[in-house]
């Protein structure tokens, strides 16, 4: 028996994620109320970061923590990975030791060839490929704000990258458009944007995207990888910024998201990640509790398919 991983939004049915995203709303209920909640006594989850972290490091490990289990940081410095053990083996042999692995890295082909190998659930905390783990907390910031995900308009301003290519699945998923404005030469992956015909848009005007829009949304312009890049990324970005004009195309009462670190004065104005309709902080606060609902899911209630 295999597994169920996390390594793309499609690895839960529309049921499943509407029922995660649920499931995320009363954890927060319990932690807000302090209640104990802790199903994961002798729990422990691996985490292997190839990447830099703030965000999905602490969610993990506090969630993890707070289920009454623990988790483990490991990154390729410290590991036999970074002296050239292979990804096959470290997964054999890490997946025989903990109950639960994420992985944050570059190639998506490694965190899945990981994941073939792993004999527990495997979730992934970023590829250069997309980042489902942002988009149930995006998701559930979406819900609390607009009741629902379906029908509703979300603009995309900036990079197709990583985070873009997870709003084209979470469109699919969930039932939404998305409206999605790159410069040119900075697509999301032509395959997601193929399937997503129906509920995603191409443009290039941020202006034209924004057009009565639930939700505008944006990230860094140059992704963790792509520093050396930055000098003409800034020069290719120029108009893409997320400002008060771009919010005032969008519905009066739209809310703004950023998955962050937010770079202010290129990707957004300060004036937007710090004004009235930004959701960033909520954004954030919810990785912990879709994450918990995801672990939980995994764990506890994710039916193991045949190999
Ligand atoms: N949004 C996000 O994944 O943040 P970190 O890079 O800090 O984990
Ligand atoms: N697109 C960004 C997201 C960071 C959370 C990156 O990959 O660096």
């Amino acid at each position: 028996m295999k597994p169920r991983h996390f390594l793309s939004l499609f690895d839960l049915t529309p049921a499943e994620l509407q029922q995660v995203l649920r499931r995320a709303g009363e954890l927060k209920a319990l932690h807000q109320r302090s209640e104990s909640y802790t199903p994961f006594s002798q729990k422990v989850l691996g985490m292997l970061f190839e990447k830099a972290s703030t965000r999905t490091r602490i969610s993990f490990e506090a969630g993890m923590a707070q289920l009454g289990g623990s988790a483990i940081f490991l990154s390729p410095r410290d590991t036999q990975l970074g002296r050239g053990e292979p990804i096959e083996d470290t997964a054999r042999v890490l997946s025989r030791m903990v109950d639960l692995v994420m992985i944050r890295t570059f190639e998506h082909s490694k965190l899945e060839r990981f994941a073939e190998y792993s004999t527990v659930p495997v979730i992934n905390g970023l590829t250069d490929y997309n980042h489902p783990c942002q988009l149930l907390a995006d998701l559930q910031t979406v819900i609390e704000h607009c009741g629902e995900l379906r029908g509703r308009t979300v603009a995309w301003i900036g990079d197709g990258n990583n985070m873009c290519n997870s709003y084209l699945s979470a469109a699919i998923q969930g039932d939404f458009l998305v409206r999605i404005a790159v410069p040119p030469g900075y697509e999301p992956d032509a395959g997601l944007l193929q399937q997503a015909a129906g509920r995603a848009v191409l443009l290039r005007d941020p202006l034209a995207a924004a057009q009565d829009a639930d939700v505008v949304t944006t990230d860094v312009w140059s992704s963790m990888g792509k520093e050396e890049e930055q000098g003409r990324r800034a020069r290719d970005f120029a108009g893409y910024e997320v400002n008060a004009a771009v919010m005032a195309q969008a519905k009066a009462d739209a809310i703004f998201l950023h998955c962050l670190p937010a770079h202010r004065g290129e990707e957004v104005s300060a004036e937007v990640i710090d004004g009235p309709q930004s959701r960033v902080w909520d954004q954030a606060e919810n990785r912990l509790h879709t994450q918990k609902a995801l672990m939980e899911f995994l764990l506890l209630n994710g039916q193991a398919v045949a190999s």
